[in-house]
């Protein structure tokens, strides 16, 4: 069945409302739309997990520098709202898709903006500045007129989960944050909207990047501590395979964002790079070691 579309921050309030009225718990999975099999994967457990399902639709301008790719960001509403239509079982199906206008969700004067410090400003935020103010922004609003209980973020965007869990903590906004696995095409590509601009020859040389972190991921399994020997192993693969630009491939503790120079617990190694004028991100968590 098709889900409900609203378009407008009150009409999506009167529906809060009345499933706030009804006790039902509410799941929000936010996304910039041109759905694939990751998004889906959140709807899903967020139809598993809560009473009821919001799916945001907005592909938000703040989060994009002036030489990104929002104009041409992929957009096709009717194709998305034919994928949520095949979700759930059960009975259960997605509540309501908001699909807001740009003047919906940034009204004419509006200039709050949201700064969460410094997870917001290594990596990406090194590379995209200005990106996370974009996103905190956006999930915080998405936050106040959905009022959800518990939002759902894939792993593939790990920094965003960490800049939107601080958010969350620092600015005492009563949502859970689950974080659901990054889902891959068989060949180990991360699923992307953007994969959708890669060539047939481009999205070979993309497959370098989760082969990357595999070998960084097996050189630790076999108890290696040193981040410099994973590192190593990660950044050989991505240097073997020329069409790939690496802008970052790093291994930091996944908590704070920092680089390690020894494994001690968890850590995350994590990849950006252009492969042709697309910029494709992935990361792993590494094993800890059986040694
Ligand atoms: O991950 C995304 O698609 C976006 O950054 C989000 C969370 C929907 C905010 O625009």
């Amino acid at each position: 069945m098709t889900p409900n579309v609203v378009t407008r921050s009150a009409e999506l309030r009167d529906w809060v409302r009345v499933a706030r009225t009804h006790d039902r718990t509410i799941g929000l999975v936010p996304t910039m739309g041109a759905l694939h099999a990751g998004h889906l994967s959140l709807v899903e457990a967020s139809l598993r997990e809560c009473g009821a399902t919001v799916v945001s639709i907005f592909v938000n301008p703040t989060q994009f520098g002036p030489s990104e790719d929002f104009q041409r960001y992929p957009r096709d509403l009717e194709g998305d709202l034919a994928k949520l239509a095949g979700t759930g079982k059960e009975g259960k199906a997605v509540d309501l898709v908001f699909v807001p206008t740009v003047e919906e969700m940034y009204p004419e004067g509006c200039t709050t903006t949201v700064d969460v410090g410094a997870p917001a400003e290594v990596l990406e935020g090194a590379f995209r500045p200005g990106h996370f103010r974009g996103v905190a922004t956006v999930v915080l609003k998405l936050f106040n007129q959905v009022l959800p209980d518990v939002a759902y973020f894939g792993h593939k965007d790990y920094q965003q989960t960490v800049v939107v869990r601080r958010m969350v903590e620092d600015l005492c906004v009563p949502v859970e944050i689950r974080v659901c696995p990054t889902v891959r095409e068989p060949d180990g590509l991360a699923l992307s909207s953007r994969n959708k601009y890669l060539s047939a020859e481009e999205r070979r040389q993309a497959l370098a990047i989760s082969r990357a972190l595999r070998a960084a991921a097996d050189v630790a399994a076999g108890g290696e501590r040193r981040a410099e020997k994973v590192l190593s192993a990660m950044r050989g693969v991505l240097e073997a395979e020329p069409g790939v630009r690496v802008q970052y491939a790093v291994l930091v503790d996944p908590l704070t964002l920092r680089d390690m120079t020894e494994i001690r617990g968890r850590a995350l190694a994590a990849i950006a790079t252009y492969v042709g004028k697309t910029r494709l991100i992935d990361n792993i968590m590494l094993p800890r070691s059986s040694s």
